[in-house]
């Protein structure tokens, strides 16, 4: 049995190969779009770690975001962090990202950005997600 040509006269190689290359290209890119609204990341690593789970209280407690949030995280002034409501969204680069004060629509104080390292930051959330009372189908975290 013979084989069809693939290549053509009235089709050079190089076309084809030129063809391919783009088609790669644009598999890959539509990849990477796939991968940035993809599932949110787990990104914290230390949630469910009880001794961060406690250094993270610590912190919350003297940094004074019971002051809004309650010792509990029951709410007061600022919502309730251990229900299944967020304003921003729920996963941990949010999170971190409304604690450090990266996001330009919030109402919380962008100040603790400046006073927080980030591994505590990762701690505090660490004891907000060990609150949480809400929906278990929810946690994307
Ligand atoms: C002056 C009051 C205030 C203080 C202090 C404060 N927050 Fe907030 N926080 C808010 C408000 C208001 C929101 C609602 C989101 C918004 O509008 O920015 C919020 C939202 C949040 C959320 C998301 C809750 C949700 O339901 O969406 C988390 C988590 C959070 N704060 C953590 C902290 C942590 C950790 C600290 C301390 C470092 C802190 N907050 C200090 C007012 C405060």
């Amino acid at each position: 049995m013979k084989k069809a040509p693939i290549v053509t006269k009235n089709v050079p190689l190089c076309w084809l190969v030129g063809l391919l290359v783009v088609g790669l290209l644009g598999a890959q890119l539509s990849m990477v779009a796939a991968e940035e609204s993809a599932e949110p990341k787990k990104l914290n690593p230390y949630t469910g770690n009880a001794e961060a789970i406690q250094q993270g209280r610590a912190l919350y407690l003297q940094t004074g975001c019971s002051g809004c949030h309650g010792p509990g995280g029951g709410g007061g002034m600022g919502p309730a962090l251990l229900d299944d409501e967020w304003k921003f969204g729920s996963d941990d680069l949010t999170l971190f990202k409304l604690i450090k004060g990266e996001i330009p629509q919030q109402t919380m104080p962008a100040a603790f950005g400046g006073v927080l390292k980030d591994d505590e930051i990762w701690k505090i959330i660490a004891f907000i997600r060990s609150l949480y009372q809400g929906d278990p189908n929810k946690i994307d975290w």
